[in-house]
C-alpha cells in the first residue's frame, strides 16, 4: 500500500528541516522499497502571503486525504502584526482542531552521544526517556469567550477562558494510562487542582480512569512542582498527562533535558491515529535559510510517523538506529555543539544520517 503523506514546511527553517526529511523519506524508497506519495501545500506565514489565510482551505482538504501529515514549523516577526484570528499559530492551532488532533506525545528522549549537551549535569539526565502526553484541542488555547476589549473606563483588559469537558479530559488520560502500559507502567498527571477548579475535575477524572488500570502506578502533581521536580530529578517520571498550555511550557522544558530543543519530536493524534508530525521546537527566523538548523527532531517527527500512523515500526528503527550513529560519531550541528567541537550544517547532518541508514 501507497501511504499519501502531506509536507507542510511552513516558515523560518521549516522549509529546511522538511527538504532534510524529504530525503529521508526518498531514502526509505530508494534502501528498503518504501512506498509513498507525497504532497505539498502551505500553512501559516508563508499561507498568510499566498493565499491570505494562515489555514487555507487547500491545505485542509489535504490534509484530510492524507494519511499522516509532516510539518515544519509556523510563525515568525513578519506576521506579528498581522489580524489575531488569521496568525501563522492560529492555522496550525485550527488544523489540530479540524483533525481532532487531541492526543500530542512529546517525548524527551537523551542520546547517549549528548549527555554533555545538556544544561544539567550528566548524572541527572544520562537515561533519560520520558515521554510527555499534552491535551491539544481544547483547554485555554480554544476556550471562549477570549478577546481584548476596553472597559467604559477606559481601561484595556484581556481575558482567555480555560474549559475541559469531562469527555475531553476522558480521551486524553485514557490514552495515557494506555501509553503508560506499554512502557514503565508509572503515570503522573500534572494539574492545578488547589488553585483551578477545572483542574480538580481533571483530577477526578484521572482517579476515575485509574480504576481500569490498576496496575498502573498513578501520582497527581501540581504544576509548579512538576517543573522543579524535572530539572531537579527528571528520570522520577516515565509518562507525565497534562492539559494543553501545561504540557507546552512543561515540554520545552523537558526538551532542554536533552541537550537542545532541535532534537525533540512529536506527534499529534486522533482516535484512529491519524496524526500530524511535527518538531517541538520553532521556526527559529533568526538561523533560517543559513544551513545551521538541526534536522534531528523533524527526521524523528519521521521516525513516530512511520511508527504510530503508518505501522511501519522497521523502518522508524532504522532512522533512530541512523541518527544514533551519527551522533556516535562526533557529527554535530551548532545548538548541540560543545565550544571545542566543531560543527556541521542541515545538509552535511542529513546526508551523513542517510548514509548510516543500514
Ligand atoms: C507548540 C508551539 C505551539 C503551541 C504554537 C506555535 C502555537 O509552541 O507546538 O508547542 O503553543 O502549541
Ligand atoms: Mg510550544
Amino acid at each position: 500500500m501507497t501511504d499519501k503523506i502531506l509536507l507542510l514546511s511552513g516558515d523560518g527553517i521549516g522549509p529546511e528541516i522538511v527538504g532534510a526529511t524529504e530525503r529521508v523519506i526518498h531514502a526509505l524508497g530508494h534502501k528498503y522499497g518504501y512506498s509513498y506519495d507525497l504532497e505539498h501545500s502551505l500553512l501559516g506565514g508563508c499561507a498568510i502571503d499566498a493565499d491570505g489565510d494562515s489555514l487555507p482551505q487547500k491545505t485542509l482538504e489535504l490534509a484530510k486525504e492524507a494519511d499522516a501529515i509532516l510539518l515544519g514549523a509556523v510563525g515568525g516577526p513578519r506576521w506579528d502584526k498581522v489580524e489575531r484570528a488569521i496568525r501563522p499559530e492560529r492555522g496550525l492551532l485550527r488544523l489540530r482542531a479540524e483533525l481532532d488532533l487531541y492526543c500530542n506525545l512529546r517525548p524527551a528522549v537523551l542520546f547517549p552521544a549528548l549527555v554533555n549537551s545538556s544544561s544539567l549535569k550528566s548524572e541527572i539526565v544520562s537515561g533519560l526517556d520520558l515521554m510527555i502526553i499534552r491535551e491539544l484541542t481544547s483547554g485555554i488555547y480554544f476556550g471562549q469567550p477570549r478577546g481584548v476589549e476596553i472597559r467604559e473606563d477606559g481601561e484595556r483588559y484581556g481575558y482567555n477562558t480555560l474549559t475541559y469537558t469531562e469527555t475531553e479530559i476522558e480521551r486524553i488520560v485514557r490514552s495515557a494510562f494506555e501509553i503508560a502500559s506499554k512502557r514503565s507502567g508509572r503515570l503522573c498527571s500534572v494539574d492545578k487542582a488547589n488553585v483551578l477548579e477545572v483542574t480538580e475535575l481533571w483530577r477526578d477524572i484521572v482517579t476515575e480512569v485509574s480504576k481500569d488500570y490498576p496496575a498502573i502506578s498513578l501520582e497527581h502533581m501540581y504544576v509548579d512542582n512538576a517543573a522543579m521536580q524535572l530539572v531537579r530529578d527528571p528520570k522520577q517520571f516515565d509518562v507525565l498527562v497534562t492539559s494543553n498550555m501545561f504540557g507546552d511550557i512543561l515540554s520545552d522544558l523537558a526538551a532542554m533535558l536533552t541537550g537542545s530543543i532541535g532534537m525533540l519530536p512529536s506527534a499529534s493524534l486522533d482516535d484512529a491515529a491519524k496524526g500530524l508530525f511535527e518538531p517541538v521546537h520553532g521556526s527559529a527566523p533568526d538561523i533560517a535559510g543559513q544551513n545551521l538548523a538541526n534536522p534531528i527532531a523533524t527526521i524523528l517527527s519521521l521516525s513516530m510517523m512511520l511508527k504510530y500512523s503508518l505501522k511501519e515500526p522497521d523502518l522508524a528503527e532504522k532512522i533512530e538506529q541512523a541518527i544514533s550513529t551519527v551522533l556516535d560519531a562526533g557529527l554535530r550541528t551548532a545548538d548541540i555543539s560543545l565550544a571545542d567541537e566543531s560543527t556541521v550544517g542541515t545538509d552535511e547532518m542529513t546526508t551523513a544520517i542517510i548514509d548510516a541508514m543500514k
